[in-house]
């Protein structure tokens, strides 16, 4: 079982697809954390994040055991990451442990922006997870006064607009839902309810399947 869940920044996929992982019982690969990495060894490397040479080579070299950096998780990383996922050399470099994490036993949930596009299109279940960008920078907002971090709503706004910009508009890959993704808007959900919704449309896929 392969389920796609993809969506802007901010829009809870995340938090989503790690609790699909583990009500289901399937390995979760949160695939922005590997062009955050990609992003943070060009930056160690004191290149740019367009070049695309060192981008290309950082990608080819990521070790998937420096994954659980808490620096990765910072906004800054986001926005260096999108930068580095519109190199193509990048996005190839990347598609095979994508595609490998996906196979193994007994399945698993990747969360991202062009899984159910392009890293598995013959997913089981697709789900793209979207809100509005003023309700995804309130809750990325929330969040970052939470942990005491300095922010303007505002700020987190403007970041949140450049960042789906330049996600949907990139030639290679570019975010968008699958055209038989189900559309999951959490404008008015809470994770609850979201959680639940998605499990439905799991079952139900799952369903149809067992009956196909
Ligand atoms: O999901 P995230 O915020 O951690 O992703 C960071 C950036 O990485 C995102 O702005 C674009 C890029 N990304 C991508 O291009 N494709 C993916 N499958 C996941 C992330």
């Amino acid at each position: 079982m392969i389920i796609a869940i993809d969506g802007p920044a901010a829009s809870g996929k995340g938090t989503l697809a790690k609790r699909i992982a583990a009500h289901f019982g399937l390995h979760h690969l949160d695939t922005g954390l590997l062009y955050r990495a990609v992003a943070r060894d060009v930056q160690r490397l004191g290149a740019a994040l367009d070049d695309a040479e060192r981008a290309a080579a950082a990608a080819r070299a990521l070790d998937p055991a420096e994954l659980d950096d808490p620096d990765l998780r910072k906004p800054g990383a986001g926005e260096a990451a999108s930068i580095v996922a519109r190199i193509p050399q990048v996005r190839a470099a990347l598609l095979e442990f994508q595609r490998s994490f996906a196979r193994r036993p007994p399945g698993a949930v990747l969360d991202g922006r062009d899984i159910g596009t392009a890293v598995c299109p013959d997913a089981d279940v697709k789900i793209y997870v979207t809100a509005t960008p003023e309700v995804r920078a309130e809750r990325r907002f929330l969040e970052m006064q939470g942990r005491g971090e300095a922010a303007t709503y505002e700020g987190v706004l403007a970041d949140i607009r450049r960042r789906d910009q330049r996600d949907a508009s990139r030639d290679t890959a570019p975010m968008r839902s699958a055209d038989d993704a189900f559309l999951l808007d959490t404008s008015n959900l809470d994770i609850e309810a979201a959680f639940d919704t998605a499990v439905g449309v799991i079952l139900r896929k799952a369903g149809q399947r067992g009956r196909a």
